[in-house]
């Protein structure tokens, strides 16, 4: 049988870090095969860290407030990263918007969990706009990260109901169950090699590769 090796991870966020906490859950349960080295967060003070902290992980703010621009934050940002030599970047409710040089240097190794079922609402207020437009179902989406917002190879989804008395909150909250239970799935995957991303060599589109199949 052909060992593979324990991955490292980087996870960077936002701010509540409730899936990050899944992760960390998981982590400790052996649901995947690696190891959270940081936690990088773009603003500061955010529970998200003190949950790092609290599972003695690096905890480490980048605030993209104190750059004068976008390529100076993302410097720092790839420098701190890269300290780690992660296998496995996880954006965990990370609420910036990456340049195409820096998904680029990630290219392959770096996913997301976007709150809609993509390719359907990209973007900021998913919850808001399903019940504006009256959508009987709901979900979240794992993706692999590409320069197009939410854009990249979706990896799976996972569905809910959305009923007639629910509200953005309720939404929230019956969609981050699923993703707690969704992202370290995924994160299983990767860290067991069944999951690759495939950049087609005649065109720019991307896959996610399951076990030899195309996603
Ligand atoms: C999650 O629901 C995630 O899907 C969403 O932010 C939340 C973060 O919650 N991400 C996005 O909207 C990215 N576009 P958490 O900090 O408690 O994990």
């Amino acid at each position: 049988m052909i060992s593979v090796s324990e991955k490292s991870i980087v996870v960077l966020i936002s701010g509540n870090g409730s899936n990050l906490q899944a992760l960390i859950d998981a982590q400790s349960q052996r649901l995947f095969n690696g190891k959270i080295k940081a936690v990088i967060s773009n603003k500061p003070n955010v529970y998200g860290l003190e949950r790092a902290e609290m599972a003695n992980i690096d905890a480490v703010c980048v605030d993209h407030t104190e750059f004068n621009d976008k390529a100076g934050f993302e410097a720092e940002l790839v420098k701190t990263i890269d300290a780690y030599q992660p296998d496995l970047v996880i954006l965990a409710g990370f609420m910036r918007i990456l340049s195409s040089d820096l998904v680029q240097h990630y290219l392959g190794k770096i996913i997301n969990i976007h709150p809609s079922l993509l390719p359907k609402y990209k973007g900021l207020h998913t919850h808001r706009q399903v019940l504006e437009n009256g959508d009987k179902e709901h979900g979240t989406s794992v993706h692999f990260v590409t320069a197009e917002l939410d854009g990249g190879p979706i990896i799976a989804q996972r569905r809910v109901k959305v009923d007639e008395n629910d509200t953005e909150q309720t939404l929230v909250e019956k969609i981050q169950q699923q993703e707690h239970q969704l992202y370290p799935e995924v994160v299983a995957w990767f860290c067991a090699e069944k999951l690759t991303f495939k950049l087609s060599e005649d065109s720019a589109a991307a896959r996610a590769v399951f076990d030899g199949k195309v996603l």
